[in-house]
């Protein structure tokens, strides 16, 4: 595991995004693994500065988000796809029958899971997976358990990230209580995995992501086994290491 620490979100979300474009210069067909959250917008806004200078085109990349609430369809202001379009894709020349969010909306959950996995295998997997943390430690929708499941599946939310992803809704009981993610497996078939985590309350999960035993109430901690895992922290997130 590589440990980078920088000043702040923004030097964070520089360096992130760098990484992206680097990737995308160098091979025009690459697929990302993306995520949502408040920490990446930064390094979203980079990429697409990237593009509007002309330095890079998405029109071969594909892209995999990592989950998605149930229930909320595409047009709700707080669907994932929502904020994907929002914060990267309508702002760049990608293919949109190249962007792969699970479908929170699918009548039948469990196939759709299958459906995510055959589509990931089909394109060879990810070239880079981006990651954010919860303050519990979870990624993507991976809460802390009993087990990691290892491939994309239902999840039912946590208290805690309900409430953390609350800010984001009018009131707690809008937040919804389920979502589709993928597992880690799904995760790990990324050829290198990127985390970013920025601010005080993420210190203690990124401490025992890198420094604790792996645990599945620790969802990142098994990060540790990936053989090419950088994670990218401010002063503040990285301050318990
Ligand atoms: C989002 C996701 C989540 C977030 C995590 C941190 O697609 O997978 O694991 O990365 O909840 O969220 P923020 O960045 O809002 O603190």
């Amino acid at each position: 595991m590589k440990v980078i620490v920088k000043k702040n979100y923004d030097e964070v979300s520089e360096i992130a995004a760098q990484e992206i474009v680097d990737l995308v210069k160098n091979k025009n067909n690459a697929v990302l693994g993306l995520p949502t959250g408040s920490t990446p917008v930064g390094m979203y806004k980079n990429v697409v500065k990237s593009y509007k200078n002309g330095e890079i085109s998405f029109k071969n990349i594909t892209t995999f988000n990592l989950d998605e609430y149930i229930g909320l369809n595409k047009d709700n202001d707080q669907s994932y796809y929502y904020f994907m379009n929002n914060n990267l894709f309508s702002h760049i020349d990608i293919n949109r029958d190249n962007i792969n969010i699970p479908n929170g909306m699918a009548d039948d959950l469990e196939n759709e899971c299958k459906r995510y996995e055959e589509k990931l295998k089909a394109v060879g997997y990810m070239d880079i997976m981006y990651l954010g943390i919860g303050i519990n430690g979870h990624i993507g929708f991976n809460e802390p358990a009993e087990y990691f499941e290892p491939f994309t599946h239902e999840v039912k939310l946590e208290e805690s990230t309900i409430e953390a992803n609350s800010r984001f809704f009018e009131k707690v009981e809008d937040v919804p209580t389920s979502a589709l993610t993928m597992g880690i497996k799904t995760i790990f078939s990324a050829k290198k995995i990127i985390l970013i985590a920025t601010g005080e309350n993420k210190a203690d999960a990124i401490a025992k992501t890198v420094n604790g035993k792996i645990d599945p109430q620790v969802p990142a901690s098994i990060l540790q086994l990936h053989r090419d895992v950088t994670i990218i922290v401010d002063e503040a997130a990285g301050s318990r290491l």
